[in-house]
């Protein structure tokens, strides 16, 4: 039966598809995005929200995703067709696929340029620029960086030939064996950086900050924002983890399996808060600094440890990794469709879409020096409005409709055979991915919107 294998090989193992995805999901999301954008929005209520939206929404339509991509075992745009003719239902289903495909290069076209700044940091911690930073040199040292338009364009190609690259020769092992390694690197790195943080004695601040629920501080906006990052942060709404769930073999459980992805994602965004926030707050930095504030804590504290030039060279290099294992999954879904539609080579369609992210990623780039004061309508900068869109709109769009597509019209059949749950568990799943899931997002998007 044409369902059964993927055209594109399949993983070796459970293990195997939970490396990729966490691949996926662990990412410039938890540590560069999280902590600015909890900081931007008041901390505690924010992350409890956030965490909530990652619990009844995000699991939820991850476990979707997954079910779908196996059933289908094709790019998420066939996924979709084929398994809606199954269903007898409208094939147009598949625009879903498309709508997800497109969020993947609006996400790329950005995530592109803060990796590069990622990378541009790997020379900077390995050049000794982080010894004895103070804070505003931290600050200065980001906005002289930001500032020069052409270093910035030219790590973000490095990056984007890289992601190429490595998308055009297909991902396979290669992704298995640094995410094995690199991950339990990003662990302990974490763990010895929270470490340094309770001893510059901002973890009380940072933790009051965090976790001390003060509902006055978050706005419906900030609500949409929360959200949109447990999107982003899982990798949901776009088919990335479709794409992924496409490979995956048929006796892996699909919800144990994405609960443990949703829970190795989440440590690593609180674990990545609580070195960021004690940094900002013992060294008198705004917890609004916005997408720099990564970039300017961190130095801070290599600057401070022994053996800080290895460290911080090292944590860059990781986080440079990270990046990469998530940026080839916004590929994937476009890249896959390509190959299996238009019957072009991998390596054409990957240099096809990783160039024109590439491109509309320029503007990204730009935003922060030549084009800084530069507003579209909306009135955010390009980068920003980006951003808003694929994580806000775009990704929690895609999601709602990946769970009512999986929730009612797919055929009862299929989620109840990919599934294997317990009547009762069934009937859980079912509630939520008909009910708590789309209607979440409905709300959020009622109230932000009307
Ligand atoms: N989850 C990734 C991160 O946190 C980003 C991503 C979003 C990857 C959507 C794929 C799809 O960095």
């Amino acid at each position: 039966m044409a369902s059964s294998a993927s055209v594109h090989g399949m993983w070796s193992s459970r293990l195997m598809f939970i490396l990729a995805a966490t691949g996926s999901a662990v990412g410039l999301g938890n540590i560069w995005r999280f902590p600015y954008v909890a900081g931007e929005n008041g901390g505690g209520a924010f992350v409890l929200v956030y965490l909530l939206c990652i619990a009844l929404i995000g699991i939820p339509i991850m476990s979707s995703e997954v079910l779908l991509g196996r059933a289908g075992r094709q790019s998420p745009i066939n996924t979709m067709f084929g398994l809606a003719e199954r269903s007898g239902v409208s094939t147009n289903w598949q625009l879903l696929g498309w709508l997800g495909a497109a969020s993947g290069f609006v996400i790329l076209s950005f995530y592109g340029v803060i990796a590069g700044w990622a990378m541009h940091y790997v020379v900077l911690g390995a050049s000794g620029e982080f010894g004895g930073l103070t804070g505003a040199g931290a600050a200065e040292m980001f906005g002289n960086f930001t500032g020069n338009a052409w270093l910035v364009l030219l790590w973000h190609a490095v990056f984007m030939l890289l992601t190429t690259f490595i998308v055009a020769r297909g991902v396979g092992e290669g992704l298995e064996r640094t995410v094995k390694y690199l991950m339990p690197a990003l662990f302990v790195l974490l763990v010895a950086l929270i470490g340094y943080a309770v001893t510059t004695g901002g973890m009380g601040d940072a933790l009051a900050f965090l976790f001390a629920f003060n509902f006055d501080k978050l706005t419906g906006g900030g609500v949409l924002i929360a959200m949109g990052q447990a999107f982003f942060t899982l990798s949901l709404g776009m088919g990335a983890i479709m794409a992924y769930g496409s490979y995956m073999p048929k006796d892996a459980s699909v919800i144990g399996t994405v609960t443990t992805i949703a829970l190795l994602d989440t440590g690593v965004a609180l674990m990545s808060g609580l070195v960021i926030f004690p940094l900002v707050f013992a060294n008198g930095l705004e917890p609004t600094s916005g997408p720099g504030l990564m970039f300017i804590t961190l130095p801070l504290a290599f600057g401070q440890i022994d053996g800080g030039l290895v460290f911080g060279t090292i944590f860059f290099v990781l986080v440079t990794f990270a990046a990469i294992t998530s940026s080839i999954s916004l590929v994937e879904p476009a890249v896959a469709w390509l190959v299996e539609h238009r019957k072009v080579s991998r390596r054409a369609a990957a240099a096809t879409v990783g160039g024109l992210a590439w491109l509309l990623g320029l503007g990204s780039a730009l935003s922060f020096n030549v084009l800084s004061d530069f507003r579209l309508p909306g009135g955010l900068d390009f980068f920003s409005t980006m951003d808003y869109l694929s994580n806000n709109i775009m990704l929690p769009l895609g999601g709602m409709l990946i769970a009512v597509f999986a929730g009612w019209i797919v055929k009862r059949e299929i989620p109840q055979e990919e599934l294997g749950l317990s009547p009762g568990g069934y009937a859980v799943w079912q509630f939520l991915v008909r009910f708590v899931a789309p209607l979440g997002v409905a709300v959020v998007f009622v109230m932000v919107f009307v």
